[in-house]
């Protein structure tokens, strides 16, 4: 993916670089007592802060920095930016936008989607087991047989959508985040099939509402009156693609890290009551996601000049292994009590399906656990890093047993 190999970090990065993807951790510690705050020209130029507090000091500052394009790539040349409220939205719209979908993700509605994680785990894992057929020999893909399939079926359960279309939902997501980088127009396409795809689903439900998220939304009001069309189709694109390959990530780094780690693996499987905070540790150590914003008003940051349209990278996992903010932060510690990390950003825009995601997470990892205790990465094999936006293991060969 990479145009020309990166030789200077601090002033020609380039996330999608082979080896930002497979092991970005050395080079953000580099940057943070180097240049905290990096710049490239690379991919229509962009800044790239690596400090927690750079970090979290521009996600909290909307008056210079929007949210109207969060891409950390630039957009398909010709395109219109695509509206997906709440996450494109600035204030004072983005208060609105978010309000209305704060009831579909209150802790009490993802308790009642525990149920519905817990048995498409158990599907998933009996498949694996089956294929393997009792050969402690046969390798399976701990990312793409298990973590890949099961926030997709979550969000489209939510959605309403046809679980069973559950490849065509991915495979939208992998053009956008993952091909879409080496070609704009892949992205440009996915969108509008994406788009396409919820205008037929909105179009059903306004002849027969159904009990769904889509429903809910032609329902729902904004300013006194309906939600338009456009705000309708462009949640529905928000809430499908954040919610597929970010946990899918966050379970496949979360697995991989059980794998390569026997003693963190065995201590979970003895003491699974240590699951909720081994859940926070690694989100803080391999948080997946990157954001983009793009500077409105002239600003400075941390003595670093941003002018209007310069585009900027919320790297907020480089800022949860920041070792001014955390103690150890470069070691995984599944019993960290004081974890106040931004796997899920900070600021007005913080995640709306962070219940949604722990609550998948730790259903995942429990139910592989108490099925494949003492799994462990297949020697010899290739795990596969990918992702600029959103980073994670694609795939992570383990033996079962
Ligand atoms: C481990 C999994 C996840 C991670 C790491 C993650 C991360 C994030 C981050 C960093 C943001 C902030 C964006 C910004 O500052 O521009 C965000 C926003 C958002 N996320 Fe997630 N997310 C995850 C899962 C989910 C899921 C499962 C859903 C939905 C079911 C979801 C829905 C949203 C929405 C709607 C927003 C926009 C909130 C706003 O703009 O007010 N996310 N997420």
């Amino acid at each position: 993916m990479a145009e020309n190999p990166v030789t200077d970090w601090a002033t020609d990065f380039d996330i999608g670089d082979p080896t930002y993807e497979t092991d970005p951790y050395q080079i953000w510690d580099e940057l943070r007592e180097r240049c905290p705050i990096a710049h490239t020209e690379r991919r229509g130029g962009a800044w790239l802060p690596t400090r927690y507090d750079d970090v979290a000091a521009i996600a909290y500052d909307t008056e210079h920095f929007s949210s109207r394009d969060t891409s950390v790539l630039p957009s398909p040349e010709g395109s219109t930016t695509l509206v997906a409220p709440p996450i494109t939205s600035d204030p004072p719209f983005h208060t609105a936008a978010r309000r209305i979908l704060l009831p579909f993700f209150s802790p009490r509605e993802v308790e009642k989607l525990e149920k519905k994680t817990r048995s498409v785990c158990t599907e998933l894992l009996d498949a694996i087991e089956q294929r393997a057929g009792g050969d402690p020999t046969v390798v399976a893909d701990a990312a793409g047989d298990y973590a890949q399939h099961i926030p997709v079926r979550i969000i489209a359960h939510m959605l309403g959508i046809p679980e069973s279309d559950e490849g065509r939902f991915t495979d939208w997501a992998v053009r956008i985040f993952q091909e879409g980088a080496s070609d704009p127009e892949i992205t440009r396409t996915a969108i509008r099939e994406i788009l396409d795809f919820f205008g037929d689903e909105v179009e059903r439900r306004r002849q027969e509402r159904s009990e769904d998220l889509i429903s809910f939304l032609l329902d729902a009001e904004l300013d006194g009156g309906p939600l338009t069309e456009k705000h309708i189709l462009g949640t529905c694109f928000l809430l499908l693609m954040a919610g597929i390959d970010t946990t899918w990530s966050s379970i496949g780094s979360s697995l991989w890290h059980l794998a390569v780690t026997p003693d963190d693996r065995d201590r979970l499987v003895a003491e699974p009551e240590l699951l909720p905070t081994a859940v926070e540790e690694l989100l803080r150590a391999y948080a997946p996601v990157t954001m983009g914003r793009e500077v409105v008003a002239e600003t400075e940051v941390n003595g670093c000049p941003m002018h209007v349209g310069d585009k900027v990278l919320l790297n907020f996992p480089s800022g949860n292994r920041d070792p001014e903010k955390f103690d150890r932060a470069d070691e995984v510690l599944i019993d960290r009590e004081q974890n106040r990390h931004f796997a899920f950003g900070i600021g007005i825009h913080r995640c709306l399906g962070s219940n949604v995601a722990r609550m998948e997470m730790r259903v995942a990892l429990e139910c592989w656990l108490e099925r494949f205790p003492t799994f462990a990465l297949a020697e010899g094999t290739e795990v596969r890093w990918g992702g600029a936006q959103v980073r994670g293991p694609r795939a992570v060969p383990v033996l079962l047993v």
